[in-house]
């Protein structure tokens, strides 16, 4: 979900919707903001998107220097208008937006109740201002003191910001686990989960630590003493489209810089390695490495397999990816010579950060591979590989799986030259690398040629996605890539497994798309092919080899690179391929239904 905040001397309700509209990506549910003005708050929210909070509002938007306002992602409740953020208490005096779950909403709902309070949603949010309302009741000296008093009460992870009638020219604002950043404006400040919706206004910024309260106001911020603003460099193009046709389109564009980025200065030509000093591990520490295992959700999750499987074939260390969620319920053994590594486009994705916390519970050594600097993960962590693909903004992630993989090629290059790897392959390896932003910008100028064999494919109900070894996690996550935005299912098979039971449901209205890297494996894809072909399936074969002709209905070409690092440039055309199926199908790609760039919950 999206959190905004503002209080200066502009009127709040246009800061809050250009501010939640940036915020959208985060959830899309619902949409709604409180204002203050003359000591009396006024809500307005909806269900469906920021558009609709802007068509309710009109042309006369609720006046007030000082506003909250939320862009939602339901977990508790479902999207409706009554379960649309802000919440208020039973007077209406206080407002609040809130990200995060309360455990014991249940609990306190009833207890409300029991109170006499009639509560007006199905949410867990709704109990905050209720609770606010009784602690001034109870006679709290300050809105930070009822708020502290209201939060004593709860367990869960929360990140949200108040509002009072009766305190207009100020907000209260918390945190516990869910990110909240304050932007240090002239005479204005403006609160946010996320900087996407500060830089606009300011560069200056301070983000909030667990379990810090503060008030904010237009002149400043009190409450907390560990508080010292950074400047962030993010610039406000990174938010916008700039003359794309959506956000997809455009990181999928910015993969060429963003891997030049990952790679920058990290390449070590001369001792033919590469140099990964965020990680904080020397030579020694590098040889005791005896395992790695890669944790992570959703697209971090698939591009944690593809990092397993480079260092395990170029450090001969057995390495395996988990998904974050399943490591952190199962008990897992902590190997204390293991390396675990966390991967995370937002670095605040829940699952992956409670595994990082039972990893350092259990005194396991983990390290981050985190996009969003400052962010939860890339804190606890404290070493890592920073992404360096800057903002992510479009739900289904790219350029940041992307600059994952690469960092993981870089990592698999480093713990191998400190192994068997030879100088010989290292220098192959760093070649490769530093040719992967030429050869990716070759694969985007075929983005007209791959519209059209996508277009092809845009009246199937269901794909297979082949790929076997390296390849074998480039075909689930362009599965994935579909399945987000175009809503087509897509299953991803080793291309082994198919004559095990997927082959049963190829016919001529099943497409496969199949990996065929120009590798030892090549004869095998080729018959697998055939394999398809033979059932009458079409295929659209993505590969950097030469295939017979006739071989595959569709060919996307990739540019040949080492074989090691052809699964980073074999994704890139199914990226394409799944954003123009998407677009043909009219899907908004950006904001595809049900789903959040984000999960901040479990
Ligand atoms: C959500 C997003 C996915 C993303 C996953 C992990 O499910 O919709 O695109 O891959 O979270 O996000 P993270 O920020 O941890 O990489």
């Amino acid at each position: 979900c999206g959190i905004v905040g503002y209080v200066g001397s502009r009127e709040a309700a246009v800061v809050l919707l250009d501010g939640l509209a940036r915020l959208e990506y985060r959830g899309y549910d619902s949409a709604g903001l409180a204002l203050v003005h003359r000591r009396k708050v006024t809500v307005r929210r909806t269900a469906g998107r920021v558009e609709d909070l802007r068509d309710l509002l009109g042309e006369n938007p609720p006046r007030g220097r000082t506003g909250i306002a939320h862009t939602r992602w339901a977990t508790h409740g479902e999207p409706s208008d009554r379960n649309a953020h802000p919440h208020t208490d039973t007077s209406g005096r206080i407002a609040v937006v809130h990200n995060g779950i309360i455990e014991n909403a249940d609990a306190l709902r009833s207890a409300l109740t029991a109170r006499g309070v009639a509560l007006a949603s199905d949410t867990d949010s709704e109990v905050l201002p209720h609770l606010v309302a009784e602690a001034l009741e109870a006679g709290a000296g300050s809105l930070a003191e009822a708020v502290r008093a209201a939060l004593a009460q709860v367990e869960g992870t929360y990140g949200l910001v108040v509002l009072d009638a009766r305190a207009p020219d100020e907000l209260v604002v918390a945190r516990n686990g869910s990110p909240i950043v304050l932007g240090l404006g002239d005479g204005e400040m403006v609160v946010a989960s996320d900087l996407a919706a500060v830089v606009r206004h300011t560069r200056q910024v301070v983000f909030l630590d667990d379990g810090e309260l503060v008030t904010v106001r237009a002149d400043g911020i009190e409450g907390s003493t560990r508080i010292a603003p950074t400047t962030v460099d993010a610039d406000t193009g990174d938010y916008a489209l700039g003359g794309h046709p959506d956000f997809l389109a455009k990181e999928i564009a910015e993969q060429p810089d963003a891997v030049r980025r990952a790679l920058a200065g990290r390449l070590d030509t001369r001792f033919a390695t590469t140099r990964l000093g965020g990680l904080e591990l020397d030579p020694r520490d590098l040889r005791g490495v005896r395992r790695v295992l890669f944790l992570g959700c959703g697209s971090a999750y698939y591009a944690g397999e593809i990092g397993a499987g480079l260092v395990e074939e170029l450090a001969r260390i057995p390495a395996a990816a988990e998904p974050a969620g399943e490591f952190r319920y199962r008990n897992p053994v902590v190997d204390p010579d293991c390396l675990y590594v966390a991967v995370s486009q937002s670095g605040e994705t829940a699952d992956t950060l409670a595994s990082v916390q039972e990893l350092r519970r259990k005194g396991g050594r983990v390290i981050g591979a985190v996009n969003v600097i400052g962010s939860a993960i890339a804190r606890e962590c404290g070493n890592g590989i920073f992404l360096h693909s800057g903002p992510e903004v479009s739900v289904a992630s790219t350029k940041a799986v992307t600059n994952m993989a690469v960092s993981f090629a870089m990592l698999a290059v480093l713990l191998g030259r400190v192994r068997d790897l030879s100088v010989a392959d290292g220098r192959r390896l760093v070649e490769g690398l530093q040719s992967l932003p030429g050869h990716i910008a070759e694969i985007l100028e075929r983005d007209g040629e791959i519209a059209e064999i996508a277009k092809r494919h845009a009246g199937a109900s269901s794909m297979f996605f082949v790929g076997r070894t390296r390849c074998r996690p480039v075909a689930r996550e362009g599965a994935q890539k579909l399945k987000e935005i175009s809503y087509i299912h897509a299953e991803a098979y080793p291309a082994s497994e198919l004559k095990h039971g997927p082959l049963a449901l190829v016919t001529p209205e099943m497409p496969s798309v199949v990996l065929v890297p120009d590798d030892e494996l090549l004869a095998k894809n080729v018959g697998t092919i055939e394999q398809i072909r033979a059932r009458g399936g079409p295929v659209v074969a993505v590969t950097d080899a030469e295939l017979p002709d006739g071989l595959a209905d569709d060919v996307l070409r990739v540019p040949r690179t080492e074989p090691e690092l052809a699964p980073i440039l074999l994704a890139v055309p199914l990226q394409l391929f799944a954003r123009h199926l998407a677009v043909a199908l009219g899907r908004d790609v950006d904001k595809p239904r049900n789903l959040a760039k984000s999960v901040t919950v479990e």
